[in-house]
């Protein structure tokens, strides 16, 4: 631990930032953790002769974290108590927005991070990178050996579900540089959780981040406040940027997969019924029925859910008439397909009907995606 640190400092003493840096820091009970964060700050920014600024983003602790930060007494150090939209995430949007230089640093309060890496991180944002992350997953990266299995576990399977949206290797980390300006022009961060460097990269499009690798220590002061109940909106955080990101794709995969469950609930109504006793017709129709119901229900509230607050009637019968409209392009396409291409194939029929049916669903997509379900719906 020291040998980096003083590697580092040798590194990169004779550079001098010319720019200020604004570092911001979420707290949330951390008291203990202030006083030490503070000093090792401070003595990186004697060392380098840095102009800057550390503001804490405190979500109304009160454990004597203000005081903590009063009584250290560095006139370039002050705390933001907040009192609504509590969460990590939020808190740094506010730091960021808060901000007075032109570089944003963002880390941990509890010294897992760094801060010795910072001059590193932003050599790199002035050479070209959009951002700079302090990375546990690149070369000469490390983390404490009392990782669990678990945590470990953890932390890859969500790194695997990030990689559709960015190719940097420790998305996940909240110790990361970039610029103000690029703060300032993005104007639809939406992050539930903790992921906020992950909600930036893909908001923001950085195309060129860069990884510096850091040694992360585990705390040593207080707990760790990333709750399993955190953890779980992350999987709402990567829905929200995979809409994002892959707009169409995605409604088409969720429409899909409504359309199999259809499938499923349909034969199990109709399978029901045949138990009741009932006519077979009458199970044939209750399938179709229910299955109806049910993919218009998901698909308002989860395919489609920016529209959920639409009216309940008109699209209603604006997905059925879509239906209507679909099936019918599956019966002209197939009859089309029957006699111009498939004619003399073996399962000929089979295969007009498949093309139908695919024809017909895809109008039936597009009806809802861009008619029942269009976006003009959507009331503030
Ligand atoms: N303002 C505010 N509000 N700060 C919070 C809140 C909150 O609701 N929850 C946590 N914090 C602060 C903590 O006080 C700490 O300074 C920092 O945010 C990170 O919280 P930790 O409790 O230390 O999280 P962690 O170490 O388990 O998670 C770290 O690793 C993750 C990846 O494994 C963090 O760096 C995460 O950002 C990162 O995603
Ligand atoms: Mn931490």
């Amino acid at each position: 631990m020291t040998q980096t640190l003083a590697s580092s400092l040798s590194e990169f003493a004779d550079i001098r930032f010319t720019t200020g840096i604004s570092i911001i820091i979420p707290t949330y009970k951390e008291v203990e953790n202030i006083p030490h964060i503070l000093e090792r700050i401070d003595q990186l920014r004697r060392a380098h002769d840095l102009t800057l600024e550390v503001l804490f983003l405190d979500d109304n602790s009160q454990d004597g974290s203000a005081e903590a930060v009063a009584a250290a007494g560095y006139d370039w150090a002050r705390i933001i108590v907040r009192t609504k939209d509590r969460g990590l995430s939020p808190a740094v949007i506010d730091g960021f927005a808060a901000a007075q230089y032109p570089v944003l640093v963002c880390m941990d309060c509890d010294l897992s991070h760094p801060p010795e890496k910072v001059p590193q991180m932003i050599l790199a944002l002035n050479t070209g990178q959009q951002m700079v992350i302090g990375s546990r997953y690149v070369p000469g990266a490390s983390t404490d050996d009392d990782w669990g299995f678990l945590r470990w576990l953890n932390s890859v399977v969500a790194t695997l579900l990030a990689r559709p949206l960015t190719s940097v290797r420790d998305p996940m980390s909240g110790f990361f540089a970039m610029r103000k300006g690029d703060f300032d022009s993005v104007n639809d961060l939406n992050p539930v959780g903790y992921k906020i460097a992950l909600e930036l990269v893909v908001k923001c499009g950085f195309e060129n981040v860069g990884e510096v690798p850091i040694h992360f220590t585990d705390r040593i002061h207080g707990e760790s406040k990333l709750t399993f109940k955190e953890q779980l909106k992350y999987i709402k955080h990567l829905r929200r940027l995979y809409l994002h990101r892959f707009a169409n794709a995605m409604y088409l995969a969720q429409f899909l997969v409504v359309g199999a469950s259809g499938v499923v609930v349909n034969l199990a109504v109709l399978s029901l019924l045949l138990v009741m006793g009932l006519p077979e017709t009458v199970c044939l129709a209750g399938g179709i029925g229910v299955s109806v119901l049910t993919n218009f229900l998901l698909n308002r509230r989860f395919t489609f859910s920016y529209a959920r607050h639409g009216h309940l009637g008109k699209q209603f019968l604006g997905f059925l008439g879509a239906s209507a409209v679909g099936a019918g392009v599956s019966f002209v396409m197939s009859v089309f397909l029957r006699s111009q291409i498939t004619d003399g194939l073996s399962y000929g029929l089979h295969l007009a009907a498949l093309g139908g049916i695919a024809s017909g669903m895809i109008f039936n997509y597009l009806g809802n995606r861009f008619l029942v379900f269009r976006k003009t719906h959507i009331r503030k």
